[in-house]
């Protein structure tokens, strides 16, 4: 039976889109159950109620502590039977919690080659450093700002001063390398 995943998005979610769409053409061995969203008003709610995927949206500064707000998560994820968590554009730090429940089980995209340009804003610091070459990494998560073991990394050149059109090559290649790279890891 496939894996359950759930997707875990704070913005566009392009990446959530080119992920259920992989699945929907058979490409991505995986059912993806629920998308969840720290930020209730994302544009990625919108794609999962296009999409028919449960989005749970969870409003984080609710809850007394970080704790508190990850636990909510888990019990609605173990409820679900969810399997893997693909964060996918989630920009927080995950923390204790989370990581216990799902220990080697949670995976990350981030827009550069790592250790270079980790947290926010990758690919602006990418193009500010005047660098020529950047990427994407897959990785597991661990407690560090995107410091987890290496699951697949694929480089993409930059565009010189141009931070647009940087973004638009490194989400073509986000789109098609987080599919493969679930492949390789959910058998
Ligand atoms: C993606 O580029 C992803 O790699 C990045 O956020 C973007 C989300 O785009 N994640 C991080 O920077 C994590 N540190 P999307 O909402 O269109 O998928």
């Amino acid at each position: 039976m496939a894996p359950k995943i759930a997707v875990f998005a704070s913005g566009s979610g392009s990446n959530f889109q080119a992920l259920y769409d992989a699945i929907q053409a058979g490409d991505l061995q995986a059912e993806l159950v629920v998308m969840v969203t720290d930020q209730p008003q994302a544009f990625v709610v919108e794609r999962a109620n296009k999409a028919g995927v449960e989005a749970l949206t969870f409003s984080p500064k609710t809850f007394a502590t970080k704790a508190m707000y990850e636990q909510a998560v888990v019990e609605a994820l173990q409820q679900r039977g969810v399997e893997w968590l693909v964060l996918a554009g989630y920009m927080r730090l995950v923390s204790d919690v989370l990581l216990h429940a799902y220990p080697n089980r949670i995976v990350n995209i981030h827009p550069s080659l790592l250790p270079s340009f980790p947290g926010k804003d990758a690919i602006e610091q990418a193009v500010a450093h005047g660098v020529k070459v950047t990427g994407v990494t897959v990785h597991y998560v661990d407690e560090g700002m995107d410091t987890g073991p290496i699951i697949a990394q694929r480089a993409v050149l930059v565009t010189e001063g141009d931070v647009e059109a940087t973004a638009q090559a490194i989400h073509q290649v986000e789109h098609a390398l987080y599919t493969e790279a679930l492949n390789q890891i959910l058998k």
